[in-house]
């Protein structure tokens, strides 16, 4: 079978970074070919190179057995090679309609729009992956499984013959990862090549036809998942021995830091809970149940309508967050690449910014110590990165996520950490690295709360388990009663 896309030797080189070492990669029609490797392997860089958003300076590129030369992305998409990226590319103000034919909206004589015609067209694109919305509906309206359906509706029009998904379900709820598996199948059987990218090896492992696995930017394997396994994958992208996923928890609560009760807000209702000293606690639950809310309002970032939050028996203001972080509060926020990279600064500086006055004697930053701090955290949590001084928008995304993971855990005077999804976009390897720096963390005497929808990482790590629904908290269970069955019963809505 002839490929549809066939990409071989590629080399990408950036300053300082060889990218990607002479891969190949092929597509076959009907297909899932997944990608994987740690952060920094080359994934997205490979497919910026078939979407023609880099150029292939060094090697061959053939879609469908012809070569070609791509100048730019709208020539990909016109030859059927369409990308839904991570970070959604539809603009918000626009209607459901606009978005999936801009650029391209049918005109009549007169170049008067035909609307009724592309309502018409865009609701048979809509029907196509299910997604049941007005054409007529604001894009910036639809939650991120909507937009991402929506990307996916606009790939069809352009009778793309393969599909990447880059992380498509890191923000989607188990109910809409079933609904994008099942247009996945029926993509595959009309006979479109899809390419996966994921950190989720269970996905891959579901999902996937054949897996390449990328590591330093070279191609490791190209298998058939038949003839892998978890273990085997994990072991091809790390090349390494990794430690057990989760350390072992050998802390001792100490006193009660973090007291909450009743905490209320537009969002979440009548939250108590406490947290010692020594102690990590985890708030599960499914997308959107309310934890980052619940991590807002304790920080005072929402407006609290009513109950109290005190760190170590000190009331925290209701809506000073300048104030909370004084008391020891600190909070790594969920979404962290629009919440505070600054592009154009060093990885050095996104790190160490909030931390700074640490690092200052007698109005001098203390450079050398700055950077040996910074230094410690970047080996630490693997931020792939030439050095310190490397703009953080050259770093991969993954490697984005830890650089800044790396700002807050650098901060002295903190009492309390909430960590809001510290792992998604992050690979396995990683993952550990980060698992067993909160507990070492909370072994020196930090409170620590971990927000997230990933239930291995709740369970591994947690002493206790909030699990919430609803903006409620719906369950609590203690480590050694907690499982997954019981986590998933209490956290649907009743
Ligand atoms: N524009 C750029 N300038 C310099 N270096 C870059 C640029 N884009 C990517 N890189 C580097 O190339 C390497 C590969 O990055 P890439 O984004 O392809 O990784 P990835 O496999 O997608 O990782 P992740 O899982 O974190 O998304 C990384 O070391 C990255 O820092
Ligand atoms: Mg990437």
């Amino acid at each position: 079978m002839t490929p549809l896309v066939a990409l071989s030797a590629i080399h990408k080189r950036f300053p300082g970074v060889y990218a990607l070492k002479g891969v190949d990669f092929d597509v076959l029609p009907g297909e899932v070919h997944a990608l994987v490797g740690e952060n920094g392997a080359g994934k997205s860089t490979l497919i910026k190179i078939a979407a023609g958003v880099y150029d292939c300076e060094e090697g061959q590129y053939r879609i469908a057995g012809e070569e070609v030369v791509l100048d730019g992305p709208r020539a990909a998409l016109d030859r059927g090679i369409a990308v839904v990226y991570q970070e959604l590319e539809l603009v918000a103000s626009l209607s459901v309609a606009e978005n999936l034919f801009f650029g391209r909206l049918p005109h009549g004589r007169g170049g008067r729009v035909l609307w009724d015609e592309l309502y018409a067209a865009s609701a048979q694109l809509l029907a196509e992956v299910g997604l049941t919305v007005d054409p007529r509906t604001k894009v910036g309206y639809l939650g991120v499984a909507a937009q991402q359906l929506v990307e996916i509706a606009r790939a069809l029009s352009f009778e793309a013959r393969m599909i990447v998904m880059d992380e498509p379900t890191s923000a989607l709820s188990p109910r809409e990862i079933e609904k994008l598996f099942a247009l996945i199948a029926r993509l595959k059987a009309k006979g479109v090549g899809l390419v996966y990218v994921s950190h989720k090896l269970d996905e891959i492992m579901a999902l996937a036809d054949r897996v390449t696995v990328l590591r330093d930017g070279a191609r490791v394997a190209c298998e058939r998942t038949e003839d892998l396994d978890e273990e085997r994958l994990i072991a091809l992208m790390v090349g390494r021995e990794l430690g057990q996923g989760f350390p072992v928890a050998d802390r001792a609560p100490g006193a009660r830091v973090l007291a909450v009760d009743g905490l209320t807000t537009d969002q979440v209702r009548d939250i108590s809970f406490q947290v010692c000293a020594g102690e990590i606690v985890g708030f599960s639950g499914l997308m959107g149940a309310g934890r980052t809310e619940l991590a807002r309002a304790v920080m005072g970032v929402d407006r609290r309508l009513e109950g109290s939050v005190a760190v170590a028996g000190q009331r925290v203001p209701a809506d000073a967050p300048p104030a909370a972080r004084k008391l020891g509060l600190g909070l790594v926020p969920e979404d962290r690449r629009a919440d505070g990279v600054f592009a154009q600064l060093s990885v050095r500086e996104n790190s160490s910014i909030a931390a700074l006055e640490q690092f200052c004697r007698m109005g001098h930053v203390r450079g050398g110590e700055e950077k040996q701090r910074v230094g410690a955290l970047v080996d630490r949590l693997r931020v792939r990165t030439p050095d310190q001084e490397q703009e953080i928008a050259k770093l991969s995304g993954g490697n984005q996520q830890k650089a800044l993971l790396a700002r807050w855990l650098l901060k002295d005077n903190l009492k309390v950490l909430l960590v809001d999804e510290p792992t998604r976009g992050i690979d396995v390897g990683a993952k550990a690295e980060i698992y067993q720096l909160l507990n070492d963390l909370a072994r020196d005497g930090l409170a620590v709360v971990l927000l997230s929808s990933e239930m291995p990482e709740v369970l591994g790590l947690c002493d206790r388990i909030y699990v919430m629904s609803e903006g409620r908290i719906a369950a609590v269970y203690d480590r050694s009663e907690a499982t997954p069955e019981k986590l998933l019963a209490s956290a649907l809505p009743r």
